[in-house]
């Protein structure tokens, strides 16, 4: 159910990463690879990782305060804050802390886990509730501290991930709608490819009754799989949003894809013939961000002026579950 008239705007991004950042080099102290692997594999040179010292939630908070300036407003506007996580602080959740934070007491809060298509769930789930006419201002946040729960002894994953924190603002419009089109998508039967297992042990708490209590295991991945997985599954659902808004690839503005490889990231701009120019990375200094990394690549292109209002953005993202989306938006 629709509230005519109610269209949805995207007002205002914000972004923030750890202090620390840690060149490919200094990776391969640690394990066997080398700047000349990663760079030429994946694009990335660099990323920032999280100290003991910093916080998921400060960081998605840092973020979001930013947006809100951004959009002109204050925290005490807010109706709705969507975290998109896999690493929250707290497994209960992790986007009450950050709407205590932020002071944003009419704000109900809560996280929404879809690995590095989080964001873009969490864009779609905020614009249901604006289309309704039930919110008016949501915050949306995808913020990531994977450098928690990387093998740092496998070095064919331990290269490609980074932290940090994007937000955007996105409001109730009487002056048409700017989310123009959207396609979700999971395949679970795909789980093996990626995943952050709970892995635990059998524990025999009564006579015949069993538990099972343990901790999460690093993240494993299946590389060659997940790219095929990325570099077939986001040209189509791309292709197929682009349908629903009633456009063509070369009415986009920017090409805004999950920073995960920049090869990936080619390879899709390639299919949909779209020229490099206009497809946004900055994946070489901060790697794969996971749920971060669409708001933090988009923050920036705003705040460089790169994102001028009436643009219209491609979004993708893709990743674990796994899952994968796009959604078409014009920007301001
Ligand atoms: O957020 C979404 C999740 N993830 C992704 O999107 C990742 C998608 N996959 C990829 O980006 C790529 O598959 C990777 C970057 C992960 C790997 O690149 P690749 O070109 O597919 O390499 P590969 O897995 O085929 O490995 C090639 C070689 C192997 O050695 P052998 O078996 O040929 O001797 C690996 O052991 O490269 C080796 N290798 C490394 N060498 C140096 C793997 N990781 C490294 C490394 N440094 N870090």
């Amino acid at each position: 159910m629709n509230n005519p008239g109610v269209g949805i705007a995207i007002t205002g991004s914000g972004s923030a990463t750890p202090a620390q950042a840690v060149a490919n080099q200094a990776l391969s102290t640690i394990v066997d690879t080398s700047d000349e692997w990663i760079a030429d594999r994946t694009g990335i040179k660099s990323r920032h990782l999280a100290s003991s010292g910093e916080s998921l939630t400060e960081l998605a908070a840092a973020a979001a305060r930013s947006a809100i300036a951004a959009a002109g407003m204050t925290p005490a506007d807010i109706d709705m804050i969507i975290l998109a996580t896999s690493t929250a602080d707290d497994l209960f959740g992790s986007a009450s802390a950050i709407q205590g934070r932020l002071g944003a007491s009419k704000a109900v809060a809560f996280d929404l886990t879809a690995a590095c298509s989080g964001f873009l769930f969490a864009m779609v789930t905020a614009a249901q509730f604006i289309r309704t006419g039930v919110y008016q201002n949501v915050v949306v946040i995808g913020a990531d501290i994977l450098s928690r729960w990387v093998d740092w002894s496998d070095r064919t994953t331990c290269v490609l991930f980074g932290d940090g924190a994007g937000a955007v603002v996105m409001q109730a419009s009487m002056e048409g709608d700017r989310l123009l089109s959207f396609y979700l998508a999971s395949d679970g039967t795909q789980n093996d490819c990626l995943q952050l297992p709970f892995g635990f042990q059998p524990h025999e708490l009564l006579p015949q009754v069993s538990i099972a209590q343990g901790t999460y295991h690093p993240i494993t991945m299946k590389g060659r799989e997940v790219y095929r997985f990325a570099v077939s599954k986001v040209p189509e659902v791309i292709e197929k949003s682009l349908f629903r808004a009633n456009l063509t690839t070369d009415q986009i503005d920017w090409l805004l894809l999950h920073q995960a490889n920049q090869r990936i990231l080619d390879a899709v701009a390639d299919r949909l013939h779209i020229p490099s120019a206009k497809v946004l990375s900055n994946l070489a200094h901060y790697g794969n961000t996971s749920a971060a990394s669409i708001p933090l690549a988009l923050d920036e292109a705003v705040r460089s002026g790169k994102i001028q209002p009436g643009h219209i953005i491609a979004a993708s993202g893709f990743g674990a579950g796994l899952t994968w989306g796009a959604a078409i938006f014009q920007w301001g």
